[in-house]
């Protein structure tokens, strides 16, 4: 049975492989609906890149809802630095024919929520938690509607990508982050320390160029950006496919390894500003999610190339 999914995110290239792997995939989930969020580009600039993907994906069935245009507390940051001024890295696509709706995604997901049966909805994050935590600020009954939620967020032995001890999503609406993972609700956290270990290597970027179909060509001339960029910034050879890493959790778990964890966030301001505190040593019953320590990558990545070449 299709799993009932919203989609909260900032795209951005990863943010849009993440996008086409679930929109590539209709037995497995029932997209709600495509909530946008600030935080890699813009939130006009996002909600823009999510109809225009919608639309290569032949999906304009799925309504895109535009959220938070910044974090709870602190000023909007961006990544445009990996991701290019439009957060399509080299790609180009077509500006949409139709509109984000009306509705604020916030008001969207509280509604979703509220009209669902119990433990019926999964939230799959992979922007800043801003959306989500307002939502539940806003509505805290909506927390029943709820199945879990897997986010793309944070880091443990990593360190950090935007500063040494923060992850991107995280560090950008730590106050978010935190409103969530106090929520209770079941949570699955997928952070660098396992979204690195998914690398778009040049063998992988030429599988995605010679899938044949326009998606995989958008998705190699995305790649094509961020893997020059993290040439240059990291010195590494293939960047990291870290919102992928959500959808393919969400399709195939056991390709992933995880561990109990009590996780919690440095809201305060200063050089440990996001900083994901990640207890995987703590007692089992204490734990407030469950942490991602590893994928199989091979895997991981021929499911995502399936899906994608199935658009
Ligand atoms: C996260 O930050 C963003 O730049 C990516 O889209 C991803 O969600 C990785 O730290
Ligand atoms: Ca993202």
């Amino acid at each position: 049975m299709s799993r009932k999914v919203i989609f909260d995110c900032d795209p951005g290239v990863d943010d849009c492989i993440a996008l086409m792997a679930a929109l590539a995939s209709p037995d497995d989930f029932e997209v709600l609906g495509v909530s946008t969020v600030a935080g890699n580009v813009r939130l006009e600039v996002c909600t823009r890149n999510a109809l225009a993907l919608t639309a290569l994906a032949g999906r304009e069935d799925v309504a895109v809802y535009a959220g938070c245009p910044r974090p709870m507390v602190e000023p909007a940051i961006a990544a445009r630095h990996i991701h290019g001024e439009t957060g399509l890295g080299a790609a180009k696509l077509p500006d949409p024919e139709r509109a984000a709706s009306d509705i604020h995604a916030v008001d969207f997901i509280i509604e979703a929520l509220r009209g669902a049966p119990a433990g019926s909805i999964t939230l799959a994050p992979t922007g800043p938690l801003t959306n989500i935590a307002v939502a539940l600020v806003k509505a805290p009954d909506i927390a029943k509607g709820v199945r879990e939620i897997v986010l793309m967020g944070g880091a443990r032995s990593e360190g950090g990508n935007i500063t040494a001890s923060a992850e991107f999503n995280i560090y950008a609406d730590p106050h978010a982050a935190r409103v969530v993972f106090q929520s209770g609700l079941p949570i699955t956290a997928i952070g660098l320390d396992t979204t690195l270990q998914l690398r778009c290597t040049p063998a992988r970027h030429e599988a995605l160029k010679t899938l044949g179909n326009a998606a995989g060509e958008v998705a190699a001339q995305m790649i094509g950006h961020v893997n020059q960029v993290y040439g240059e910034i990291y010195g590494a050879e293939g960047a990291a496919l870290h919102d992928p890493c959500v959808v393919a959790y969400l399709l195939a778990p056991k390709l992933f390894e995880t561990a109990p964890a009590f996780i919690d966030v440095e809201t305060r301001a200063g050089l440990t500003r996001g900083h994901t505190s990640v207890d995987v040593y703590g007692p089992a019953e204490d734990a407030n999610a469950s942490w991602a320590t590893r994928l199989d990558a091979e895997k991981v990545f021929a499911l995502l190339l399936e899906r994608i070449g199935r658009l």
